[in-house]
């Protein structure tokens, strides 16, 4: 079943997700080459809990941080640690989800450390303008699959592919909620969007094929041809004037 929320419980779950824009830019700052992911879990758990927020991932299916820190061929799900330091080169993607009075926020971003080639440049790019074409999709009357359409479209007519393995999702008093997202799908299908629902949309985009697979810690997902990937999440909100950005300052 679709929760759908009330004008109410959007404005608690903006406060979570500028919470989590906040943490996002506050990350981004320290993310310098010799940092290490662990530490910048360390800053974003600090800053979430002293804005009276909790991490949403922290546990999560056993998942041990509050950030995804992953990195190139990485897709999603990286886990922070004292051995993993940014370095000049990489592309770099963070994950954070917070829970304020009872409703979560999630947002994805990444970025480049260094100065950015045309090639990086342009993945972040399309995969940037899928996520928000498939935004621009969410509005009363509309499908579900016009979202997951407009991101297939908008990366694989750049020669980009999206994961399939991984969807976005709904999104309020629990932080995986019905309906899935995915990043790809046709027109006019799926779920009818209402005004009040709630949802995370996540277009993870490959430089190349869209497998993946899991390593060994059970958690980090790669690219099965080892090619790089990028991923921007919102989590947004389906109103009466179209959708609305949660997760952004
Ligand atoms: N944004 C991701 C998601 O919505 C992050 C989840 S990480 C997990 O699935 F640890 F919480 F699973
Ligand atoms: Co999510």
């Amino acid at each position: 079943m679709i929760e759908l929320k009330s004008p109410h419980e959007i404005e608690l779950m903006r406060a979570a997700g500028k919470i989590v824009a906040e943490t996002h830019k506050l990350v981004k700052e320290e993310a310098k080459p010799g940092v290490s992911t662990l530490r910048l879990d360390e800053l974003a758990e600090e800053y979430i809990r002293s804005q009276g927020a909790v991490p949403s991932f922290l546990n999560y299916s056993g998942y041990p941080a509050t950030l995804c820190i992953s990195f190139d061929d990485q897709v999603v799900h990286g886990i922070p640690s004292k051995n993993r330091v940014i370095k000049e080169g990489q592309l770099v993607k963070i994950d954070v989800g917070a829970k304020k009075d009872g409703y979560h926020g999630d947002a994805a971003r990444s970025f480049y450390i260094g100065e950015m080639d045309e090639r990086t440049e342009r993945l972040l790019r399309v995969t940037e303008i899928a996520l928000m074409r498939g935004i621009g999709q969410a509005v009363i009357g509309n499908f579900l699959g016009d979202i997951s359409f407009a991101i297939q479209k908008t990366a694989e007519d750049e020669g980009y592919s999206v994961v399939r393995d991984l969807v976005g999702h709904g999104i309020g008093k629990r932080l995986h909620e019905e309906p899935q997202v995915p990043n790809y799908g046709n027109p006019r299908t799926g779920v009818k969007l209402k005004e009040g629902m709630t949802i995370a949309i996540e277009p993870m985009v490959n430089e190349g094929g869209w497998a993946v697979r899991v390593l060994d810690d059970e958690w980090t997902v790669v690219t099965a041809d080892g090619s790089r990937s990028a991923h921007f999440e919102h989590t947004i909100a389906i109103t009466r004037n179209g959708a609305r950005i949660l997760t952004k300052i």
